[in-house]
């Protein structure tokens, strides 16, 4: 039997939840998603162009186009509903385009000055994943990467995994997100993406630099291209 890849957990996890995924990733992440979002968005400079691999329903793209209102901002993403979510909440000022791509096969006709991403990697092939963002990257480029990963504190640890059996058990009442609750705490304890993505960023020529946020519950990795 095929063992499944953490690619495809993609349709099972966001082909069903795009309604309610902005208050889902607020409340059971106790807010920090807002918070670690802020620390996504002060690592990215002044530039004219960014794009958002895997942009979801926008939450992070809204942001950044609030930061940088004279940038082109450029939203990708896998699954048409969140993108349907995203193109909702556009207004008249807002210089972002949405469009639908697979992040590991990437073919835009633009260069970014930034490329940042919020909870892509886990799902991902690293190698594919970073030789396509160096394909859109310009000279003197950063790539931002954010995603979960598990706490090595034995009691946060501890208090991590207790809290994704009560989620489990509430994913009972909501169907939709089952699936996330019982396979999300899996994927995080096995994915090495921290480990992994540095170390091809770093094979690739970038200067990369890591900042753990909550406890290690999450991390974003940074990686400038010198040239
Ligand atoms: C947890 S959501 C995060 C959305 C947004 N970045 C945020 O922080 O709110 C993960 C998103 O990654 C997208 N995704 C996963 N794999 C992808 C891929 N290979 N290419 C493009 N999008 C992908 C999913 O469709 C989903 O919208």
């Amino acid at each position: 039997m095929k063992t499944e890849s953490p690619k495809d957990l993609v349709p099972k996890f966001f082909d069903e939840t795009s309604q309610t995924y902005d208050r889902i990733v607020n409340t059971t992440t106790f807010g920090k998603d807002k918070y670690w979002k802020k620390e996504i968005i002060k690592k990215i400079p002044s530039c004219k162009t960014i794009l958002d691999l895997a942009c979801g329903t926008g939450i992070l793209t809204f942001q950044i186009a609030e930061k940088f209102p004279e940038s082109q901002i450029t939203g990708v993403d896998i699954t048409e509903s969140y993108l349907n979510v995203a193109l909702r909440k556009m207004l008249p000022h807002h210089k972002i385009s949405f469009l639908k791509q697979d992040a590991e096969s990437l073919a835009l006709e633009q260069k970014f000055d930034c490329i940042v991403s919020s909870y892509i990697p886990k799902y991902c092939n690293p190698k594919d994943l970073i030789m396509k963002c160096m394909n859109h990257l310009k000279p003197n480029g950063v790539i931002i990467l954010h995603d979960f990963t598990y706490p090595k504190n034995r009691i946060v640890r501890m208090l991590w995994d207790v809290y994704f059996v009560v989620l489990n058990v509430l994913g009972y009442f909501m169907p939709k997100w089952r699936s996330v609750f019982a396979d999300l705490p899996k994927l995080i304890r096995s994915t090495r993406w921290l480990e992994d993505y540095e170390e091809i960023m770093k094979s690739c020529g970038l200067k990369t630099k890591r900042q753990s946020l909550t406890w290690n519950c999450s991390a974003i990795l940074t990686g400038i291209k010198k040239i």
